[in-house]
């Protein structure tokens, strides 16, 4: 899966991150999308900080082998620092051809709220029909599921427990 990089913009008060368009005011942050070898380390830094320290997820759940196969999308402050990430994971991951998955969505607490995983969430849904795909299935933390539903997501079924946390499965049809 290759790279790509693009400048957006976020806020913490009145504007929304776009993928493109910047707001009229907010620090400039960058979200970078690529390979494992490239943006791993800053997806360790936040999913590090929201999965296994705040969120208390054994770190021996948090990696697997699809980090090295996967989409990898990374948002950095006007600093540098990583402060989100999520992935798009590769074909091989579901025999139904055509259906996506995208996962391991975490922007650290203080920079939530500004729309940081909604840009990254729209740029993984934008790049998935590059890698073939006509839906994009995902499950959903309950409490939020409102965020997913905000970006086309319908749950599915009934809620279900994985590392210990209520989850919902969620389906978005792409365009
Ligand atoms: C889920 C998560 C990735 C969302 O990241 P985020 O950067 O806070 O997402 P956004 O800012 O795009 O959207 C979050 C909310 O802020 C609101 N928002 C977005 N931009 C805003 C702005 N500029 N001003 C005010 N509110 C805004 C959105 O309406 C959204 O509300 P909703 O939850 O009711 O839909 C983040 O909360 C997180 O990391 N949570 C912990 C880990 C986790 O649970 N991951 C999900 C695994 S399935």
């Amino acid at each position: 899966m290759v790279g790509k990089n693009y400048n957006f913009v976020v806020s913490s008060s009145t504007t929304r991150a776009n993928d493109g368009a910047p707001a009229a005011t907010g620090p400039a942050a960058n979200l970078a999308l690529g390979a494992w070898g490239e943006l791993g380390l800053g997806a360790r830094e936040v999913r590090t900080a929201v999965f296994v320290i705040e969120q208390n997820i054994p770190a021996a759940e948090e990696w697997d082998e699809w980090d090295a196969q996967s989409l990898h999308a990374v948002a950095r402050d006007a600093a540098g620092s990583a402060i989100g990430t999520g992935r798009l994971l590769p074909p091989a991951f579901d025999a139904q051809r055509g259906t996506g998955h995208i996962g391991r969505m975490a922007v650290l607490r203080q920079a939530r709220g500004a729309g940081v995983g909604g840009a990254i969430l729209r740029a993984l849904m934008k790049a998935a029909p590059d890698y073939g795909f006509a839906q994009i299935v995902l499950h959903a933390q309950s409490h939020v599921a409102d965020f997913y539903a905000r970006h086309g997501f319908v749950a599915e079924g009934a809620e279900f427990l994985e590392v210990g946390i209520p989850h919902v499965l969620m389906r978005a049809r792409l365009q």
